[in-house]
């Protein structure tokens, strides 16, 4: 039962009652979003005008409701369109913009588990909602029976296949986790690493990434996870004038070597319109010389060095030794990593990333 109807019609906009209240919509908002099929591809809905298309004053000429739906003529250019209540509802702006609790829940390490998934045979469609559930609520899911040691069996290829194709970068589809004799890169040495999030010097960064323990560490090398958007919001406890610093200003992050200069800047601590936390992006190995001016710099740094130090409280430290067989996957944007004690130089680990659309915007089943 719709509770649509018109309360007043000027010019310019359009007031109408919805099931959360009035709700105010502009002419220009209205005829740039009809409905009608010259301005709505029937086939994918997408819209079939430029806005530089439109008539240079869009006017209401009549709203009313007709058969339940939200019937508008327009001048100059005599379109009609008409808009059904739960689509207003869902797109209305006059007001709190969804004030719906985010999906996200911060954790500290203290009570907080993992939630772990069996891979069995359970490939599917089932598995990756399961999956998904964990990763917009804890930012991360351990996967485990699969591959280890030498052993032929599922491995992180397959475990990446249940939300799609991986990232390719210039370390290859899938990265190896060990000792090398000329590593381009930290990680691929035994030594601690400090928690991070990887690659920020890429456009766009990974937005997932995965982790596949084939041969666990002897001593040390204890995987280290702290849970960013936890630490951003204690941050923004603390000390508000540091937390506005790291959200307001966009560093440098660089890496080169093996044929690529690879450069992006970001802001520490990313928040969205409504002001919640979005993304974290930490990396000490690959933040370039920051440039922010002269004046700026003293403030950013201690902003900077407050937020360092949230990052390694006990209380925020997730410790945990990957088993063989079991694979982390993680979003790379909230959650840091990381490795406490030098790792035993067999341990052997298989990386890879996701773009952010295979998790977040995939909703078809998967191929057979
Ligand atoms: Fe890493």
């Amino acid at each position: 039962m719709s509770d649509l109807s018109v309360i007043s019609v000027l010019p310019d906009e359009v007031t109408v009652e919805l099931s959360g209240g009035p709700a105010r919509f502009h002419a220009i908002w209205l005829r740039d979003n009809a409905r009608d099929d010259t301005s709505r591809h029937a086939g994918n809905d997408q819209r079939l005008f430029d806005v530089t298309e439109l008539p240079s004053h869009v006017v209401v000429r009549a709203a009313e409701v007709v058969d339940g739906l939200l019937r508008v003529e327009f001048e100059p250019d005599g379109a009609i369109s008409t808009y059904d209540s739960e689509w207003l509802e869902a797109h209305r702006y006059d007001g709190p913009i969804d004030s719906s609790p985010p999906v996200a829940v911060p954790w500290s390490a203290d009570g907080f588990v993992v939630h772990r998934l069996r891979w069995g045979d359970r490939r599917d469609v089932v598995a990756r909602a399961e999956a998904n559930g964990a990763l917009m609520r804890d930012g991360l899911v351990v996967v485990n029976g699969l591959a280890a040691g030498d052993d032929p069996g599922v491995g992180i290829r397959d475990v990446a296949g249940l939300w799609g194709p991986i990232r390719l970068t210039n370390y290859g589809e899938v990265f190896h986790v060990r000792a090398e004799a000329d590593p381009l890169n930290l990680a691929f040495t035994p030594r601690a690493l400090n928690v991070h999030t990887d690659n920020p010097y890429r456009r766009p960064v990974p937005g997932y990434q995965l982790l596949h323990c084939l041969v666990a560490s002897g001593s040390g090398g204890v995987t280290v996870l702290v849970d960013g958007f936890r630490a951003a919001e204690v941050l923004r406890h603390e000390d508000p004038e540091a937390f506005a610093v790291l959200a307001s200003r966009r560093v440098p992050f660089r890496w080169a070597g093996d044929g690529f200069d690879l450069r992006n800047r970001s802001a520490i601590v990313e928040v969205d319109d409504r002001g919640e936390v979005r993304a974290v992006r930490y990396n000490n190995r690959s933040a370039a010389p920051f440039d922010l001016p002269y004046g700026e710099m003293a403030e950013f740094y201690a902003a900077y060095r407050t937020f360092a130090r949230l990052l390694h409280q006990p209380e925020l430290e997730l410790r945990f030794t990957l088993i063989p067989g079991e694979c982390l996957v993680f979003d790379n944007e909230r959650i840091l990593h990381g490795r406490d004690g030098e790792a035993d130089p067999d341990r052997y680990l298989q990386g890879c990333y996701l773009d952010r659309d295979w998790v977040h915007g995939r909703v078809a089943p998967l191929p057979d």
